[in-house]
């Protein structure tokens, strides 16, 4: 059992948990990922891993709640434990020095990039941040992003904090601006990443992405995770799950991705029944 050793609400539905578990915080790299069951009957689902403590040996875990298994996930405190946490899975970012680099994050993913970030702040990059959120109560993390950044961008969709855009429009003005930007990193939703990609295209910018297909062992071995990368299959858990945003077909992403909303839409309602039932059980 991997034991929860705090938590913290960064938004209503977008939750933080250090987990005790020294054997994947000794090895784990930016870029990385868990896959985890809340309980020895829970599905099996990746989160990345946000940061991690050597010493203490735990690992921060960064989610929002969608549906079932963060639902439940989400019902546990400091204290409660786990069943399965397993990791570091996936290839770590590549840390290089390049020059100037772009790291934009959308929603939850801010918990993502800040390590990505950090990492290639200390390989001596100067790195320039952009984070998009939909609304100011839905944002975490502006310092922690700051910290690792020379450069700081905001954005909102509904313009409550920041500049009201998305993040393409300062993505396009500061590639058009600055011309030494030799990388950027993209994590988001699926949609951002492609309209990021496509941003940076034209100014033949190399841009990694983090795909975030379905996966169910995370090592290999079912196929669950595929992908199209320049018309060769990848396998998103141990090939990624970070690739190059302009060989990845989107379209195929986004269709796989859709694959079991009925039944996930299924598992949710009757997971929230059982909840109301228990509930209404014990009053
Ligand atoms: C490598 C990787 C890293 C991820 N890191 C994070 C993270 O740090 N924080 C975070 O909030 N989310 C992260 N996700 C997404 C997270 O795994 C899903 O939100 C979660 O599995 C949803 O499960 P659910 O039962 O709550 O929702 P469901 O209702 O079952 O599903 C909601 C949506 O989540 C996706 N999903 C469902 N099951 C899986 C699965 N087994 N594997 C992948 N996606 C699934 C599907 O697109 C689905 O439509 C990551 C996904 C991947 C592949
Ligand atoms: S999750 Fe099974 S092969 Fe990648």
């Amino acid at each position: 059992m991997y034991k929860i050793l705090h938590r913290e609400d960064l938004t209503p539905n977008i939750h933080l948990f250090k987990i005790l578990a020294p054997a994947v915080a000794k090895k784990a790299r930016a870029g990385q990922f868990v896959i985890l069951m809340v309980d020895e009957k829970g599905e099996r689902f990746p989160l990345t891993i946000a940061d991690w403590d050597r010493e203490e040996g735990s690992v921060t875990i960064v989610f929002m709640e969608v549906g079932k298994s963060t639902r439940k996930l989400a019902t546990l405190q400091a204290g409660d434990a786990i069943s399965a946490f397993i990791g570091p899975l996936g290839m770590a970012t590549e840390i290089d020095k390049v020059g100037t680099v772009v790291c934009v994050a959308g929603g939850f993913a801010t918990a993502i990039v800040v390590p990505v970030a950090r990492a290639l702040k200390q390989a001596g990059n100067r790195v320039i941040s952009i984070m998009g959120f939909r609304s100011k109560d839905l944002m975490f993390w502006e310092d922690k992003l700051q910290e690792v950044s020379d450069e700081l961008i905001i954005c909102t969709d509904d313009g409550t904090y920041g500049r009201k855009t998305l993040v393409t429009e300062p993505l396009r003005e500061v590639l058009e601006t600055n011309k030494d930007v030799h990388l950027c990193v993209v994590i988001g939703p699926t949609n951002m990443m492609k309209f990021a990609s496509e941003t940076t295209r034209p100014f033949g910018i190399k841009t990694i992405v983090s795909l975030n297909p379905i996966m169910v062992d995370g090592t290999g071995m079912c196929g669950g995770c595929r992908v199209q990368i320049g018309g060769k299959t990848k396998f998103a858990c141990v090939d990624g799950p970070e690739f190059d945003g302009h060989l990845v077909d989107w379209d195929v992403l986004m269709a796989r991705q859709k694959s079991y909303l009925d039944e996930e839409s299924i598992s949710t309602e009757l997971w929230e029944c059982s909840c109301q039932n228990q509930m209404g059980g014990k009053s």
